[in-house]
């Protein structure tokens, strides 16, 4: 893994956007996330967009997650936030932009469903992950698989809390089931770009990188994917021991491609 620490957010969505920026210059797939830790990566992206021309006309995108039970026009389903915060303000065909069907009357099929259609574009070129402070990818609670696929999941009383916020605050409005791309759906995609800001998520950050490899904190299956970037304010590296071996100095040689 190669894990980059850095001084505030803004540093952060620069960095995320340069590596999300080339895989769209070449269209390929890209995996979104949602959550307040993506946001000022895709606000970057579409200053990029507006400002630079960088175009998403020739990809495809991929949502992680859904709660399950809200209607599509709700404007908490990740549906809704993925277009408010990001794809409608780029020139991604929204056809192209798909998602788990939270609505679906057989959720089973829809979420085999799901998979299928991830496949059938070729798969995911690069995946953005948040982390939850429990160590969940997507909706992958601890104890998930670690070679789930897609399929329906109840939330720990923990995430239904930490997202309450975006349901004014009231832990009563919070669905507590969703389909979520598994882990090892996620696994698949080839490279894995993750962010973290915060305390809160300090804990995590340490158990996915220097804890073994466990159900009990999902995103530590990143130490065996091949290819991950994860990128971490101050905070949320505060957990980690060995940081002598991420603060090395880059030695920026020809065709040395550090992520
Ligand atoms: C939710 C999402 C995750 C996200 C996590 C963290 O549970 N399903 O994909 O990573 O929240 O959210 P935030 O980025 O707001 O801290």
């Amino acid at each position: 893994m190669e894990i980059v620490i850095v001084e505030n957010k803004a540093e952060a969505a620069t960095i995320a956007a340069d590596i999300v920026e080339a895989y769209a210059r070449e269209g390929k797939t890209l995996g979104l996330a949602t959550g307040s830790t993506p946001v000022g990566t895709y606000q970057e992206l579409i200053r990029r967009h507006r400002e630079a021309g960088l175009s998403f006309a020739d990809c495809q995108a991929f949502l992680l997650d859904e709660y399950v039970g809200l209607p599509r026009e709700h404007e908490q389903t990740y549906y809704q936030t993925i277009r408010r915060e990001f794809t409608a303000h780029i020139d991604i065909e929204d056809a192209k932009v798909h998602s788990p069907d939270g609505t679906a009357e057989h959720p089973g099929e829809a979420a085999r469903a799901y998979d299928a259609s991830i496949k059938r574009a070729g798969g995911v070129d690069v995946q953005i992950l948040g982390i939850g402070s429990d160590g969940h990818i997507g909706f992958n609670e601890p104890t998930s698989s670690l070679v789930s696929r897609t399929r329906i999941k109840t939330l720990h009383p923990d995430t239904v809390r930490d997202n309450a916020r975006f349901f004014d605050g009231d832990e009563s409005k919070v669905p507590h089931h969703v389909m979520t791309q598994g882990i090892g759906t996620i696994r698949e995609a080839r490279h894995l770009l993750l962010l973290a800001f915060g305390e809160n998520k300090a804990e995590a950050v340490a158990a996915m990188v220097e804890g073994p490899v466990s159900a009990m904190c999902p995103a530590s299956v990143l130490q065996m994917h091949e290819h991950v970037t994860v990128i971490v304010d101050q905070a949320a590296a505060a957990g980690l021991e060995h940081t002598q071996y991420y603060a090395y100095a880059l030695e920026n040689k020809p065709g040395w491609q550090r992520f």
